[in-house]
């Protein structure tokens, strides 16, 4: 009785090691192999014996991003896609310049949780707590301000300065994934049905084909 209890406890400790062993990386690196037709959660590795330093490597966040379009914001994104050494790891990070009075529209990542620090500007940012409550967490940041937008949440953020702002975010995942609602919800193709929205927005279809057409 007493063995076969110690086995169950063994067995179920192994399952919860085995489940959680694709958070921590097996080796020291796994480079994103660009090449590679093999489809895994993730990418797989380019031979290590291969490696440069190049592929742990990416040049541009002192750039500025071109803010000039509609909401006023651009991302630049260091992800596995940008830097493949991030393979495995994790872990990213973007660039976000806003435009006087720009946005960062409402949108959740659903891999990552996000921490961001202003490097120069004022923004106002906030994130929405899921149902039933639907809580507005919201706060004004300074440079050197650090805030924390919790994985899968609906978060944005707004220049609410007279000059250009420029934000540092990192994330928990290497491929965070980006849904920004409003595209998503107006700007899928094919189209979700304009009465299926004009309900669940309790409005005139009118209304719901004039946000179709933004987007
Ligand atoms: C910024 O983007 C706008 C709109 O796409 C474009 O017209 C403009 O040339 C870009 N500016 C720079 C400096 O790339």
């Amino acid at each position: 009785m007493m063995a076969s209890r110690v086995l169950l406890v063994g067995l179920t400790a192994l399952l919860f090691s085995v489940v959680l062993a694709d958070h921590s990386p097996l080796q020291d690196f796994c480079v994103a192999d660009s090449g590679s037709q093999v489809l895994v959660n993730g990418l797989s590795c380019k031979d290590s014996n291969v490696v440069q330093a190049n592929d742990f490597f990416f040049s541009g966040l002192h750039l500025l991003g071109n803010t000039s379009n509609p909401v006023g914001s651009r991302v630049t994104p260091v992800m596995v896609a940008q830097l493949p050494g991030l393979n495995t790891l994790g872990i990213s990070m973007v660039r976000i310049d806003y435009a006087p009075w720009g946005i960062n529209p409402p949108h959740t990542h659903p891999r990552a949780t996000e921490i961001l620090t202003i490097l120069e500007g004022t923004l106002e940012v906030g994130f929405i707590t899921s149902n039933p409550d639907n809580r507005l967490i919201t706060k004004v940041l300074s440079k050197g301000d650090v805030f924390v937008f919790p994985v899968g949440l609906v978060h944005f953020q707004r220049n609410v300065g007279k000059v250009n702002a420029v934000a540092i975010g990192a994330l928990s995942s290497q491929n965070p994934g980006v849904i920004t609602i409003a595209n998503t919800v107006f700007g899928s193709k094919p189209a979700i049905a304009a009465d299926v929205l004009a309900k669940a927005f309790q409005v005139d279809s009118g209304v719901i084909n004039k946000l179709q057409s933004k987007f």
